[in-house]
């Protein structure tokens, strides 16, 4: 059986994306500590490790999740019975079809769109989604929600999902950001949907980012080979450890990749060569752990009202239902 229709809109050209990855890597490697954005990891073999990160038996948040939201859709699209699902950063869109199913037998589901910075995972989960659900209307957008927010289709009633804990890889001054947006952007019935992962015991966290398979290893270091391959890097991967500690003062995950000698990388395309001490570290990736009370400021800072909150029976992740105020 063949699907409905597909279209996808490209906001990130080939050129729009090598500009973007040049100036990231300038300004982040120039900058101590040196750091990068965390959008990079996700070309092709990254988004494939990821989703493998995603069944690790240390990577509950996934597991977690699923949990809340084959119990709690429902819930979400009485709350909210959008004819439309925008899913953010929705990668292969697995749990999406939670919610599509809890919108369809509520009778309203019409388009669903989902958003990403990797074009190839996004077209593929385009295909899954539209022969799953050949009623509804596959509008896929390959965007960088921190900067193609506007461009989301509008029309109807939206609800935007945000899950996976994404929002943690957001830092907090982005994430205010970034939440004003969306809710300068939600009319009023329209919901957001948001997965965070919770604070709990540095142990279990660090090994969510740790694991023993080396897979989130491997995860971290292809930002390494993404840049070998877009900027004519030299950067030798097994020069490098990948490092997950927690930093309780700010309650995140860091992930870093740290240097284990002193060693030079040239990066043609900046023109820069780059010298790291031995145990020098750059850091790739924050990802923040939340409290009910921490998030619901949050929303409330940004013109969001928190409507309603689910955690999975172990009380390590949550789902978060807020309107605009
Ligand atoms: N929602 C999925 C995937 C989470 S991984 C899940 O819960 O399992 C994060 C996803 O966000 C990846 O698919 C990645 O490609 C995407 N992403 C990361 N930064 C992004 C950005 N700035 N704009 C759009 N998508 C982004
Ligand atoms: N959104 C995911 C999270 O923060 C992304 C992620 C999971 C990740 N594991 C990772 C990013 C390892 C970098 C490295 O949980």
């Amino acid at each position: 059986m063949t699907g409905g229709s597909v279209t996808v809109d490209v906001h990130l050209d080939a050129a729009d994306v090598a500009c973007a990855l040049l100036r990231d890597a300038a300004q982040g490697l120039a900058t101590r500590p040196r750091s990068l954005p965390p959008k990079w990891f996700y070309d092709e073999r990254g988004s494939a490790l990821f989703d493998d990160i995603t069944r690790l038996e240390e990577y509950y948040p996934t597991r977690r999740e699923l949990e809340i939201l084959r119990r709690h859709a429902g819930e979400v699209a009485a709350a909210c019975p959008a004819d439309t699902l925008i899913e953010l950063g929705s990668g292969t869109s697995a749990k999406t079809t939670l919610l599509l199913d809890a919108l369809e037998a509520a009778g309203s589901l019409a388009r669903v769109v989902p958003f990403d910075v990797s074009e190839s995972t996004l077209r593929t989960a385009a295909d899954t989604l539209a022969r799953a659900y050949p009623g509804v209307v596959v509008h896929a957008v390959v965007g960088d929600f921190e900067r193609h927010l506007h461009l989301l289709p509008t029309g109807g009633r939206r609800l935007v999902a945000f899950l996976g804990g994404t929002i943690g890889n957001l830092g907090p001054a982005q994430r205010g950001a970034f939440l004003g947006r969306i809710a300068t952007g939600l009319a009023p019935g329209d919901g957001l949907v948001l997965g965070v992962d919770l604070v709990k015991e540095p142990d279990r966290l660090v090994r969510a980012y740790d694991d023993a398979a080396g897979v989130t290893a491997a995860f971290n270091r292809n930002l390494l080979a993404v840049l070998n391959r877009e900027l004519g890097a030299d950067f030798d991967l097994d020069a490098f450890a990948h490092v997950a500690c927690w930093v309780p003062e700010q309650e995140w995950i860091e992930m870093r990749l740290r240097s284990l000698a002193a060693q030079r990388v040239s990066i043609p395309a900046i023109g820069m060569e780059v010298d790291f001490a031995g145990g020098e570290e750059l850091r790739t990736e924050i990802s923040a752990k939340f409290r009910r009370q921490r998030l619901d400021d949050e929303l409330s800072a940004a013109g969001l009202r928190l409507a309603r909150w689910w955690t999975d029976t172990a009380g390590d992740f949550a789902v978060a239902l807020a309107f605009p105020a």
